[in-house]
């Protein structure tokens, strides 16, 4: 049985933690994925987390398993190395097989990329995707993307699986231009968990337990320039995952500056940093004062505090207002509903009917799209992207400036 927060990380697992299709989407930690299972609710739902970024700004990445009528149900795709699959069948045992692998959103990515394998895995699961899958830059059928299509059914226009545990709704879709945005949400009615891909998570202001497996990210972080060394402290792990943060958030925060090439290359191979650990001393930023309070602002202290994505706020959310608003009124009326689970940073987030009013209330009541500080960077993607017809113009409709 897997105990709660229970580590299956050890040295002779190494072989056990290889994930062959990194080329594919090539991310930080390539091919090396571990994996960190916790029970999050008791014989109900539990989370397997593996690390997932670039350049050291790596943040979990979450495959949430529910228990169904019958078995199991795995909600966000996520590489299944051979400690994964070991870990899933220590719950088949106990729990039955897993029935169904959903793949709930259209355009993440990093969610997707694991579907093929991981449906392979399980030859006998049914698969389902949310409408409208896209893939960049040619659109390819779902053969073509390894999803069997025998045994693949399209939530909402398919109905929903294990409607007898499960409550199913849709944000989206949206019009992105490339493709489009949407994500089917799970409410999970015995555990009264509402499962979510990318649109809120929950952030603390500690590193999430799966950096106890290699701290690395936060450690090489936390430093202010390439000519220190890796040192590991619990403050230093703090300030390495707030960092962390504003990266993952914003790509690049208010309060990063990019020095000199000069500067970072004299701050390089020094000694003791010439590895590929340290990236050889090359840290090519470098923070202002303020980053702190800017990051404090985004993460909570005794539990995390939700938010809706910034890259989806800024870029997606503002073209459609009216969808983010239908789904936030779905989720209120959910009974019973007690807390949130999405597929990054926190995996237990406090929510309930309110906290879902309150979120509409916010995006109703506040100047909208946010422009400045933190928000720079990803205003200024947006103007390009408009700029060279990438993404819609007219759905901005609405919101108040
Ligand atoms: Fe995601």
């Amino acid at each position: 049985m897997i105990k709660k927060d229970e580590v299956i990380h050890k040295e002779d697992l190494d072989i056990d933690q290889q994930w062959p299709w990194w080329p594919l989407l090539p991310l930080y930690p390539y091919g090396r994925r571990r994996t960190l299972v916790k029970e999050l609710i008791p014989n109900q739902i539990w989370s397997f987390e593996q690390l997932q970024g670039l350049y050291y700004v790596a943040v979990p990445v979450r495959l949430t398993v529910v228990k169904v009528s019958g078995g199991l149900m795995l909600f966000n795709p996520l590489p299944p190395t051979n400690e994964l699959r070991r870990a899933l069948l220590t719950l088949e045992k106990k729990h039955g097989p897993v029935l169904t692998i959903v793949l709930p959103t259209a355009s993440g990515l990093e969610h997707k990329i694991a579907m093929p394998s991981l449906a392979r895995c399980f030859p006998k699961a049914d698969l389902w995707i949310c409408p409208g899958q896209w893939s960049f830059p040619i659109g390819l059928p779902l053969q073509w993307l390894g999803i069997p299509s025998n045994r693949t059914s399209v939530l909402i226009n398919d109905g929903f699986p294990h409607e007898e545990s499960c409550e199913w709704v849709s944000l989206g879709p949206i019009n992105i231009g490339l493709g489009r945005f949407q994500e089917v949400s799970c409410f999970h009615k015995d555990s009264r968990s509402l499962l979510v891909t990318d649109a809120l998570v929950g952030i603390k202001v500690d590193p999430p337990q799966l950096f106890d497996i290699d701290p690395t990210p936060l450690l090489f972080h936390a430093r202010e320039s390439g000519d220190q060394p890796l040192e590991d402290s619990p403050e230093l792990r703090r300030k390495g995952w707030a960092r962390l943060i504003l990266f993952s958030l914003f790509l690049r925060p208010e309060k990063l500056k990019i020095p000199d090439l000069s500067k970072v290359v004299n701050n390089a191979f020094k000694p003791g940093l010439r590895n590929s650990r340290a990236h050889f001393g090359i840290y090519p930023f470098e923070w202002q004062k303020g980053w702190q309070e800017s990051a404090n602002a985004l993460m909570g202290v005794k539990k995390p505090l939700l938010l809706f994505a910034p890259v989806l706020e800024r870029l997606v959310f503002p073209r459609a207002q009216e969808a983010l608003i239908k789904w936030l009124d779905e989720i209120s009326s959910l009974k019973g509903i007690n807390c949130l689970i999405s597929a990054h940073y926190s995996d237990l987030v406090e929510f309930n009917q309110r906290k879902a009013l309150d979120l509409k209330r916010k995006i109703m009541s506040r100047s909208w799209p946010n422009q400045s500080g933190n928000w720079s960077f990803l205003e200024g993607v947006d103007k390009a992207l408009l700029k060279n017809g990438v993404v819609p113009k007219e759905p901005l409709e609405g919101f108040r400036d």
